[in-house]
């Protein structure tokens, strides 16, 4: 069983410190990290995958340490980066091709593992379209296909979601934990619900510090007993958005429901089981 361990990770820039004593070990899983801009999802993904050097600290793979396996070690990671080189010109087939000779695959192996992976996001009939003619969604699972050539133990995914339509994520939702089965997969985004419901464990990361850490019970624990819902009238939101760290809000025919979080309940409010999304409220906003 394959381990990652990221033990002391700092990263500085020139004026900031992108992740601050990051330590953390991750086992075979999907592993949602949140955070919102800034938060150092990238940078440490970028670590995580040798294209960036941390300024102090370790990352070990299955305990040797990821500088000095180096060619040995990439061959595990599929890697989808957050901003993609421009590959418009290039058909989808030949994009995947590519990739693959990036991996140091040969032909042979490239053909069974393009068609597998084609199958896997469901565009084998998209082969011969231009990558840059394809929609949204379709070009972000090109992307994650790309990262499954060589089927690698570590899944890292930086937004994979972005941009994309409801509908479209509930698929790459589905798609990333059909293929999670005995790999490590990090995925980051500003999105609770991509993540919520096949995450093992979440991490929030805020400021380069990892604030919490955990499955999604222990952490919703915390929030026990501190999440309400309120009818209220239409013109009192103001005023209740004021006072309280609010998320939800639909208009019925009793009033205004809205959910927030408070130490106390607040006259005529009913508790409520946290979420995932009220922990984020929590921490970010
Ligand atoms: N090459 C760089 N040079 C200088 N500062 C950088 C560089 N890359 C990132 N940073 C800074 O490091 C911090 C963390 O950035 P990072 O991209 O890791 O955050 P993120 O959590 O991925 O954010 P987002 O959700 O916007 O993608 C930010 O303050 C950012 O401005
Ligand atoms: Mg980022």
């Amino acid at each position: 069983m394959s381990e990652l361990e990221l033990r002391d990770i700092s990263k500085n820039y020139k004026t900031v410190q992108a992740l601050k004593d990051f330590s953390f070990t991750f086992t075979p899983g999907v592993y949602g990290i949140l955070g919102p801009n800034g938060a150092g999802k990238s940078t440490m993904m970028n670590i995580i995958t040798d294209n960036l050097k941390q300024s102090s600290g370790t990352v070990f793979f299955d305990g040797r340490d990821i500088r000095k396996l180096k060619k040995a070690y990439r061959a595990h990671i599929g890697y989808m980066p957050q901003h993609q080189g421009v590959y418009g010109e290039l058909t989808l087939n030949r994009f995947l091709y590519y990739m693959a000779s990036l991996k140091g695959m040969n032909k042979k192996k490239a053909d069974r593992q393009i068609a597998e992976v084609l199958e896997r996001v469901n565009m084998s009939d998209k082969r011969g379209m231009l990558m840059g003619h394809l929609s949204g969604g379709m070009k972000q699972r090109a992307l994650i296909a790309q990262a499954l050539i060589g089927d690698p133990d570590l899944l890292v995914l930086d937004e994979p979601t972005a941009g994309l339509d409801p509908k479209e994520r509930i698929r790459i939702r589905n798609l990333i934990s059909s293929v999670a089965r005995d790999k490590i997969v990090l995925i980051s985004t500003h999105v609770v619900s991509d993540i919520e419901f096949i995450s093992k464990e979440v991490l929030f990361l805020k400021e380069g510090t990892l604030l919490r850490s955990g499955s999604v019970a222990e952490l919703c624990w915390e929030m026990e007993g501190r999440v309400f819902e309120l009818y209220i009238a239409p013109e009192e939101v103001l005023a209740v958005e004021e006072r309280y760290k609010c998320s939800n809000m639909s208009s019925e025919a009793e009033g205004v429901r809205i959910r927030l979080i408070s130490d106390s309940a607040p006259q005529g409010a009913v508790s409520v089981s946290p979420s995932l999304e009220d922990l984020y409220l929590e921490l970010f906003e």
